[in-house]
């Protein structure tokens, strides 16, 4: 029998970007082929977790200070999960207060950094309770995982590997790992600036689409696509491959978005702006030469990728060019983080 505790904990963690991506999932929350991301450095989640005995359990949820009753669906599924892992989830009651630096569902991972700040929040708290228990952070990945597949890459910063590929030993798809080589400078410091197409809430939610994966026909091709894509996003990670990760980044985004169009019922997230945005992004690399690309999640929204090196040349471009084309001349602006931070005295 565990002791209770009156006690508290604030984690800030990333969301993250994927360049390889997880579509499609099996068993809980197992993705059906790997993927790779960059933990942003900007749009991060910051959580609050309160924990109170109570031999019923329960918890209640604030989103920027207000009770938010549409996100209680997937919190009480992701702590009917995860209290095998921490059985503090079981009696006590939690009062979960959560605030983002970014507008959640629209195609930004908000679901990324919101269940890994829960799953470091909730493991801390069963440290505190079990001390002989260490904090492991690939526990916290799996744990994260649970709430959101995404989130399980967002357990770290810099770039980040999940989902099991025979080549690799130490990746699982249980939980993520930071990508096993010595990432290019290149890479280290890369921007990722959001280009807002659409902040509204996006008509077909991922956990739909991951589930129309399912009979796609084209499942068994992409799988074979992400695996190939995945380890050579990891050797131009090591190697600073700019020309290797331009195609394959862009290659990615789309395919995702064709995987969308090409299921049964099909669909679209795209809105005209997406596709003018991506037009102008490759004429200015073309006629520029400079290595500016582009990538996608589940929205309407641009990622723009580059090396920190052009970031002035791009600045004026951005402006002029890109930034009419974005929903009140909206971009958040990113690069590569450092991952998740335990905020003391909060
Ligand atoms: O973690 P989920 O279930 O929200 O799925 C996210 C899937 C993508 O963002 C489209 C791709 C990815 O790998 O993050």
């Amino acid at each position: 029998m565990q002791h209770s505790i009156q006690s508290n904990t604030t984690w800030k963690t990333p969301s993250n970007i994927a360049i390889v991506k997880y579509w499609g999932k099996r068993d809980v929350q197992e993705p059906v082929n790997p993927s790779i991301s960059f933990s942003l450095s900007e749009a991060t989640t910051t959580t609050k977790v309160t924990a109170s005995p109570s031999e019923k359990g329960g918890f209640t949820f604030l989103f920027d200070g207000k009770e938010q009753g549409s996100f209680d669906k997937k919190i009480r599924k992701f702590l009917e999960l995860a209290q095998v892992r921490l059985p503090l989830i079981k009696d006590h009651f939690l009062k979960i207060e959560s605030s983002n630096t970014f507008p959640h569902s629209t195609g930004i991972a908000s679901s990324a950094s919101a269940m890994s700040a829960l799953a470091f929040c909730l493991a801390d708290l069963q440290h505190q309770i079990t001390p002989e228990n260490p904090l492991d952070i690939s526990e916290v990945s799996s744990v994260a995982r649970l709430g959101s597949g995404s989130a399980a890459r967002s357990v770290y910063g810099g770039w980040n590997l999940w989902g099991r590929l025979t080549e690799i030993p130490e990746s699982s798809d249980h939980y993520a790992v930071p990508v096993p080589v010595s990432v290019d400078p290149v890479f280290q410091k890369f921007h990722d600036d959001i280009l807002i197409v659409k902040s509204e809430k996006k008509p077909v939610s991922s956990s739909a689409g991951h589930a129309l994966m399912n009979h796609h026909p084209y499942r068994n091709g992409r799988i074979k696509q992400a695996h190939d894509n995945t380890l050579n996003l990891i050797k131009y990670l090591e190697t600073g491959n700019l020309e290797g990760f331009i195609e394959m980044a862009e290659s990615e985004a789309l395919s995702l978005h064709a995987l969308m169009m090409s299921s049964t019922p099909s669909y679209t997230l795209l809105q005209p702006n997406s596709l003018l945005l991506i037009e102008k992004i490759r004429e200015f690399r073309k006629t520029k030469d400079i290595p500016v690309s582009f990538t996608m999640d589940a929205g309407p929204n641009i990622h723009l990728l580059y090396p920190d090196e052009y970031q002035k040349e791009i600045s004026g471009w951005q402006e002029k060019e890109l930034q009419p084309l974005c929903e009140k001349s909206r971009i958040i602006r990113d690069n590569v983080g450092n991952g998740p931070q335990k905020i003391i005295n909060s």
